[in-house]
């Protein structure tokens, strides 16, 4: 072990426990692992969006060498077709059931060989034709099939009289602002290796959370949750991407009791595109209403968003708006719209990341029209409680995160006026966006066990996803018995290890931990006398308050520096500063590095992501990272991430969870800063090359020449 982090415990800077491991290579992930006699699957997909197969004609796949077989809906067992999983039924799950086909990507059939390369090679030769139906992507919050989005999350916002106050209005902003379907991108593509023993389930799988994962996988092939043992050690990412129940552990468990052999289904970089979930787009109205002085008096919020009609989801847009500003009426609205696209799943701050970029687009649009700092109009509109439930917040530090981000950015040196800034041929110009993002936790459990020789084995459910949830874990043990962390024996990653939380909605850490600081509680209680080990488990169901009396957000303030080149539209991010409030920080050193990582997503979504769909076929273009470009190294500038004085009062601990709110915030001062820079508004992402210039290119033209 490294010495390095022996003496970490909550508020210390510590690398990564498995760092070492990580960096030479030696960290075992799921496809790493080997397992006696493994066979080896090979998914196919859907080439069409909407339909029904013909005929899989195998003759050719059969024939090819090392091939054990073909799995599709003729000969794949019966699975249980009403299997939910985060927002209820979810009939995407039960995969090679019938013939139906409802999305292009869907899995048709597994291709099993001894090798990989004898399964993908058998695959392509798999015949499969299909009886084509008109399949609609025409995604548009006006779409005829448009309805109400689930309220799984409670119901939306509506207080005031918000046509009096917009009528009653100085200025009002009534715009439309657009994200299209996006793709988490996780370095580790999707892959388990799965194995039956005596009517038990095992399997390898790279998630988001082993103990979700279990339920969902024993509901489907009907027998009960202890059956069935789901771990990963290391998951190299997953934005989101992996929280849900993947195609590959339902595909690698179908062929290892078809084939009674242990199956791995390893997905290539295209399969991950294809056939495990995205950002749905969006399209979503914001009207805004505000008096001369720039105090808003009505905040219109409407998002719609696209989703499968196989499953139900939430792309949760409005939160900003019914949580930033006090205005006295305040309407949310949030629209689903069934396509022929992949079930949509979680991404990087669902809702909050295009949500945001709406909203604090269009609050930057009012200080724009009435001719205001926009950092001004923000934090002059700063609600005392709850603007809409009119509940305290538990804690909310946003102001002095805008303040202590202006102060370092440099605001006050910034000369408001738009697309007066150059350097050299370059415009430059600077934004910013406040986040709120909704903080909490999920139930958990954990297991401490008091060895005879002084240390302790804590068990947890957990996933490290890459975040340092396995170090910071060790240090809130550490704490939370009082001991050196050299004395905490860690495990995580294991659906035997009892209910947990997923690494998701950016409450894992808090989740997790209240559950550890709860059992080591219970066992400190016990310990005093006992010379034989002591155990104590913990599960947080019952102490969980689901309605408090205060709203529960973490905070940040985002500032952006770009250059517009205004012969090409090409946007450079320059600097970015975001001031983060996310209650007592546990690890400054990762958490830093988790927000970094936040915020080159946000950048990246800004700037760069976009899938395309061939409207034709309905098939995704990008299904690659030369067509769908995640920022790199060379699109990413000096970034600072910094924390505020902050303590979450209905936290044990102080603590509150800062996975996501990296990336929300940052697309939004972005594009205001791109604003800034050209005078031109960007309501459509990604800004891309040439957009940010597109109604003035005109004008641009004469004077690129003339500089170049
Ligand atoms: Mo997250 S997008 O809740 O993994």
């Amino acid at each position: 072990m490294n010495p390095d982090w022996m003496t970490a415990a909550v508020g210390e800077s510590r690398p990564r426990v498995e760092g070492r491991l990580k960096v030479t290579g030696s960290a075992p992930y799921v496809a790493d692992l080997a397992v006696p006699g493994l066979a080896h699957g090979w998914m196919v997909t859907a080439t069409v969006s909407r339909g029904r197969i013909r005929d899989i004609d195998a003759t050719d796949t059969l024939a090819h060498p090392g091939v054990l077989g073909v799995l599709d809906h003729r000969t794949a067992r019966r699975l249980n077709p009403d299997v939910g999983q985060h927002f209820g039924p979810d009939r995407s799950l039960p995969m090679l059931q019938d013939d139906v086909i409802a999305y292009a990507g869907r899995p048709v059939a597994l291709v099993v060989a001894e090798t990989p390369e004898q399964a993908r090679a058998a695959a392509a030769r798999l015949r499969v034709t299909y009886d084509t139906e008109p399949h609609d992507l025409a995604f548009s919050m006006h779409h005829p099939a448009v309805r109400p989005a689930s309220t799984l999350f409670g119901p939306e916002a509506d207080i005031g009289d918000l046509e009096g106050e917009l009528a009653a209005s100085a200025v009002v902003v009534d715009e439309v602002y657009r994200t299209p379907e996006e793709h988490h991108g996780a370095m580790e593509p999707h892959v388990a290796t799965a194995w039956w023993e005596d009517g038990q389930l095992h399997a390898l799988d790279s998630n988001q959370g082993p103990f979700g994962v279990s339920q969902v996988m024993a509901a489907l092939f009907g027998i009960d949750r202890e059956r069935v043992h789901i771990r990963a050690e290391h998951v190299g990412g997953g934005f989101g991407g992996k929280t849900i129940c993947g195609a590959q552990i339902i595909l690698a468990a179908l062929a290892a009791e078809h084939f009674e052999r242990p199956v791995r289904v390893a997905f290539t970089r295209r399969q991950v595109f294809l056939a495990t979930g995205s950002r749905p787009p969006t399209e979503q109205r914001v009207r805004i209403g505000a008096d001369a002085e720039g105090r808003l008096r009505a905040v219109h919020h409407h998002a719609a968003f696209a989703l499968s009609p196989l499953a139900e989801y939430i792309e949760w847009c409005t939160e900003q708006a019914r949580t930033l500003y006090a205005a006295p009426a305040i309407r949310t609205e949030l629209s689903a719209v069934p396509l022929n696209i992949l079930p949509p799943c979680s991404m990087r701050g669902p809702g909050a990341t295009p949500g945001s970029f709406a909203f604090e687009s269009a609050v930057d649009e009012v200080a724009e029209r009435l001719q205001l700092d926009p950092l001004h109009l923000r934090l002059l509109n700063q609600p005392s409680v709850s603007p809409v439930s009119g509940r305290p917040f538990s804690t909310r530090r946003l102001v002095t995160c805008l303040r202590e981000g202006a102060r370092r950015f440099g605001w006050a040196q910034r000369d408001p006026r738009p697309r007066v800034r150059r350097e050299g041929n370059l415009l430059v110009g600077t934004g910013v966006a406040a986040v709120a993002f909704i903080a909490g936790v999920f139930p958990s459990s954990a297991t401490i066990t008091a060895e005879t020789d002084g240390t302790f084995s804590v068990r947890v459910g957990a996933t490290d996803i890459g975040t340092g949830a396995r170090t910071v874990l060790i240090a809130v043990a550490a704490d939370a018995l009082g001991v050196g962390t050299e004395r905490i024996r860690l495990h995580l990653g294991d659906s035997d290890l009892g209910m947990a939380a997923g690494a998701g909605g950016s409450r894992g850490t808090t989740s997790w931990a209240f559950a550890v600081t709860e059992t080591a509680k219970a066992l400190r209680e016990r310990l005093p006398g006992s010379t034989t080990p002591v155990t104590a488990t913990v599960d947080t169901t019952p102490l969980i308050n689901w309605q408090p009396d205060e709203e529960r957000y973490t905070y940040s303030a985002v500032f952006a520096e770009v250059t517009v080149d205004p012969a090409t539209g090409e946007v450079r991010v320059r600097r970015l500063l975001g001031m983060f409030a996310v209650g007592r920080v546990i690890n400054p050193l990762l958490a830093r590095s988790q927000l970094i990582g936040g915020m080159i997503g946000g950048l990246s979504m800004a700037l760069h992501e976009e899938a395309v769909r061939d409207p034709i076929t309905g098939r995704l273009v990008t299904a690659d990272f030369a067509g769908y470009h995640i920022a790199a190294h060379a699109d990413v500038p000096d970034i600072e991430a910094d924390f505020v004085a902050d303590y979450e009062p209905q936290d044990p601990s102080g603590f509150n969870g800062l996975g996501e709110i990296g990336t929300a915030g940052t697309g939004a001062a972005i594009a205001n800063a791109v604003w800034h820079a050209t005078g031109i508004r960007q309501r459509t992402l990604p800004i891309g090359l040439g957009r940010a210039i597109e109604p003035a290119a005109a004008r641009d033209r004469p004077e690129a020449v003339s500089a170049a």
